[in-house]
């Protein structure tokens, strides 16, 4: 699998084109904040002639955004920034309908994953576009020569943007990338929402488990983590909560769930959604103590919130039981079921997060492009967040798409609000 494709894209079918544009049509459905954008871009063409290399998951809504970013003129290329959440009908159709190469494959093992990131980079972008920041790490380390190019970037997810301001505190980040997750629009709703369904929809999908009754340990109480506890307390689930931040562990607490160690919840869960963005959260010692039968599922952005190794290591034999579910079999008879081998559960099993929800993360991902073209000459080679004034466009544009009207201040209201004079 570690051949170095062409540019015109790699992809699993270029027959299963026709079924993947009937998936982007039907996200697209979805996502009118987006596709208003990008009717307004095919007239302006805000991104003429910029040369960019995405790493995004490439599902039917990353399609939408690349059909976007064309409509804007950009020459722009994709490939995946998972091995395990490529929708391969998607990305036949990327190439097959919308000239867009792609370098994709669901299932990829790390060489292909590697040799597609490298055949974007061969774009010789000037604007990289990274979900995890894995194509930014590439060219910060084996495409070097490539840099000079490059004017700016912009970073989807929460693990990216920290590595991302990992590597400008170390001073090697070599040009600004706008952090897309930022956004209040992004993460209050992608995160949260997003995540906290699919994770969920990814679960059932691996295994058909009734959720009801079912004692469910979520790791991590961040953005996602609230939202898979409160989907999965939702459906009946007896949700306990797995923190190392006291502040987000006391907001689980009276957010009304059992909060305890990673080690004590694992003597007690049957579903274990991690959801940390770290590694290890549960691993050599907690797999000996956990229930006949767990379910393992990771929607943390790495394959590391589980300690895979051990959890190979400990166990007998493994084998796949139904399509994205592996069951370890250990030496004392347990099963533990690990899904999407261990990859973000809700790609790797399920599709993503719904395109209502995308269309806000996609909508800041075009506008924060445009943005970044009218003041690349301004910034350093540091992780920017959206500005303000375009997360509070994203959210009018989506109030908007759904009917929903608020009301603005009355001009007392807002001489009130801001004032000091007035008090009791
Ligand atoms: P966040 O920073 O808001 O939350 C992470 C939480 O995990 C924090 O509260 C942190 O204190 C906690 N944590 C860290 N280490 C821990 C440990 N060892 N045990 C228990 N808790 C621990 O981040 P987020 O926005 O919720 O994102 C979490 C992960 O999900 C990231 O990797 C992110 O990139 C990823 N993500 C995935 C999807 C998806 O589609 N699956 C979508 C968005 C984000
Ligand atoms: N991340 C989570 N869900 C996604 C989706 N549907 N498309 C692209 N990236 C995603």
């Amino acid at each position: 699998m570690a051949t170095r494709p062409t540019l015109k894209g790699d992809v699993r079918d270029i027959s299963l084109a026709d079924a993947g544009a009937l998936k982007i049509e039907w996200a697209d459905r979805q996502m009118p904040v987006l596709s208003g954008i990008r009717e307004r871009f095919a007239a302006e063409r805000p991104l003429a002639g910029w040369k960019i290399s995405a790493c995004l998951h490439v599902t039917a809504e990353t399609a939408n955004l690349m059909r976007t970013l064309a409509a804007g003129g950009a020459d722009a290329v994709l490939c995946s920034s998972n091995p395990l959440s490529t929708q391969d009908d998607v990305a036949a159709s990327l190439v097959e309908h919308h000239g867009i190469p792609t370098f994709a494959i669901k299932g990829e093992d790390r060489d292909s994953y590697y040799s597609h990131i490298a055949a974007a980079l061969d774009h010789a972008p000037q604007v990289t576009m990274d979900d995890g920041a894995d194509l930014v790490s590439e060219l910060h380390t084996s495409r070097t020569e490539l840099l000079p190019d490059v004017v700016g970037g912009t970073e989807e997810t929460t693990t990216g943007v920290i590595r991302l301001r990992a590597m400008a505190a170390a001073g090697k980040l070599r040009f600004p990338v706008l952090g897309v997750n930022e956004a209040l629009t992004k993460h209050l709703f992608d995160n949260r929402y997003g995540t906290g369904q699919s994770a969920i929809d990814g679960i059932l999908r691996a295994t058909n488990v009734l959720i009801a009754g079912k004692q469910v340990v979520v790791g991590g109480y961040g953005w996602v983590g609230r939202g898979i506890a409160s989907r999965a307390a939702g459906m009946g689930g007896i949700v306990t909560v797995v923190e190392v931040d006291p502040i987000r562990a006391l907001e689980a607490a009276m957010d009304g769930y059992r909060v305890t160690t990673a080690s004590a919840a694992a003597e007690v869960g049957e579903i274990f959604i991690a959801a940390t963005g770290n590694l290890n959260v549960w691993g050599a010692a907690d797999f000996p103590k956990m229930r006949d039968g767990v379910i393992l599922a990771n929607a943390g952005h790495f394959n590391d919130e589980f300690e895979l190794s051990a959890l190979e290591s400990q166990a007998a034999s493994s084998r796949e039981v139904r399509p994205f579910t592996r069951e370890y079999l250990m030496a004392d008879g347990r099963r533990l079921f690990l899904l999407a081998d261990g990859r973000l559960v809700n790609l790797g099993a399920a599709e993503g997060h719904p395109a209502l929800v995308m269309d806000m993360s996609f909508a800041n991902q075009a506008l924060g492009l445009e943005w970044l073209r009218s003041h690349v000459g301004d910034l350093k080679p540091e992780v920017y967040g959206i500005p303000d004034e375009i997360d509070r466009e994203v959210a009018r544009l989506k109030l908007e798409s759904m009917g929903i009207e608020i009301d603005p201040m009355t001009k007392a209201q807002k001489a009130y609000s801001e004032s000091w004079e007035s008090g009791t």
